[in-house]
């Protein structure tokens, strides 16, 4: 079976109580318990982590070296700074696909630049947890064409 790690960066352990406006009432248990339904329809095994620190989310992405056939990350508010965790992704050559919740396109002019999504295949942005399903949909059919 295929394994995917799954990145959430920064407050995303705040969903539900942060800028709820912005990004919604449903919780960071509730975004896990929706990629758990959508792994088991796509038949994939996932490794969920959040991390509020940069350098974990970069040991993470190399600890998947070996062990993970695909990433799914939303950078949260290093997706806009990080070139370490763009270089990180490049480094392992794992097949990565970005995601965001909202569409950070259609937001402030600092969330139009994307270093992590440089080194991403696709991103999926602008669906909340449905970029997520969407991003390991599209991830699932990219390595099984490579
Ligand atoms: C986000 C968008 C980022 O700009 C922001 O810093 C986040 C969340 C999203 O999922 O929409 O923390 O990545």
């Amino acid at each position: 079976m295929m394994k995917f790690l799954v990145i959430n960066g920064p407050n995303l352990n705040m969903l539900g109580k942060r800028e709820p406006q912005i990004y919604g009432i449903q919780d960071y248990g509730a975004l896990l318990a929706y990629l758990d339904h959508r792994a088991d329809e796509l038949g994939v095994k996932l490794e969920v982590i959040q991390s509020n620190h940069e350098g974990v989310i970069i040991d993470e992405i190399q600890g998947a070296l070996g062990r993970c056939d695909g990433i799914v990350i939303n950078p949260a508010g290093y997706t806009h700074t990080s070139i370490a965790i763009m270089d990180a992704l490049k480094a392992v050559e794992i097949p990565a696909v970005e995601v965001h919740l909202t569409d950070v396109s259609a937001r402030e002019e600092f969330r139009h630049i994307s270093y992590p999504g440089m080194a991403c295949v696709k991103t999926f942005k602008g669906h909340g947890f449905s970029s997520y399903g969407e991003a390991m949909e599209y991830l699932k059919d990219y390595i099984l064409r490579t």
